[in-house]
């Protein structure tokens, strides 16, 4: 049986940066692994979705979902997904047996500073609608089995966390 790592948070947090950092990781040690990160997957698989609650929800039951088939074939299942939703987040943790929730914790003033995609302006300009942390809730996890402070650390630091606490669970060797 497969693990999944969901990293949540907002966008601009650092969720594709440390999942394909982690994930590298454990194909390096031999182990399998996909990665699903929510742009791609949205591309791919839930093109005809957009950024209602109803559809996040769909979105992210769908990935819980494809991850829970991979984990079953012994595949670990590495996600990059905002899961804005605390409902949604815990469903996925009671359908997963070996579900692992990081969340990539950065204040929005930070994330919006930065603005790597040109999102937050866009957002504040009102030619996106629903923009999670503008005008679409950001729910923090409650219950978060590993917490990135991305302002406050580095990449590594935040990597080595992540594998640490993965090789004291032997979810990794
Ligand atoms: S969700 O809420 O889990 O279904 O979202 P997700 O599948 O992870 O998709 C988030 C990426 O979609 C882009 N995008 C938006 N994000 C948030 N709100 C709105 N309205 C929106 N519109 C487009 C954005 O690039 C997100 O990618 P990340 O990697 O999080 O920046």
């Amino acid at each position: 049986m497969g693990f999944t790592l969901w990293f949540t948070g907002l966008s601009g947090a650092g969720k594709s940066t440390l999942s394909m950092h982690v994930y590298l990781e454990i194909r390096r040690r031999m182990l399998k692994a996909e990665l699903l990160d929510g742009d791609l997957i949205r591309t791919n698989f839930s093109s005809e979705l957009g950024f209602s609650r109803e559809h996040r929800d769909l979105n992210v039951r769908r990935i819980g979902f494809i991850s829970h088939l991979l984990n079953k074939n012994g595949v670990n299942s590495v996600v990059a997904a905002i899961a804005p939703f605390e409902e949604a987040r815990q469903q996925n943790r009671t359908l997963l047996d070996n579900y692992v929730e990081i969340w990539c914790k950065c204040p929005l003033e930070v994330v919006e500073s930065r603005d790597v995609k040109g999102l937050y302006a866009r957002a504040r300009a009102g030619e996106i609608k629903a923009f999670t942390g503008i005008t679409s809730p950001y729910e923090e996890p409650v219950g978060a089995d590993i917490v990135c402070e991305t302002d406050k650390e580095t990449v590594t630091v935040s990597v080595r966390n992540i594998l640490e606490w993965l090789e004291d669970r032997d979810f990794l060797p």
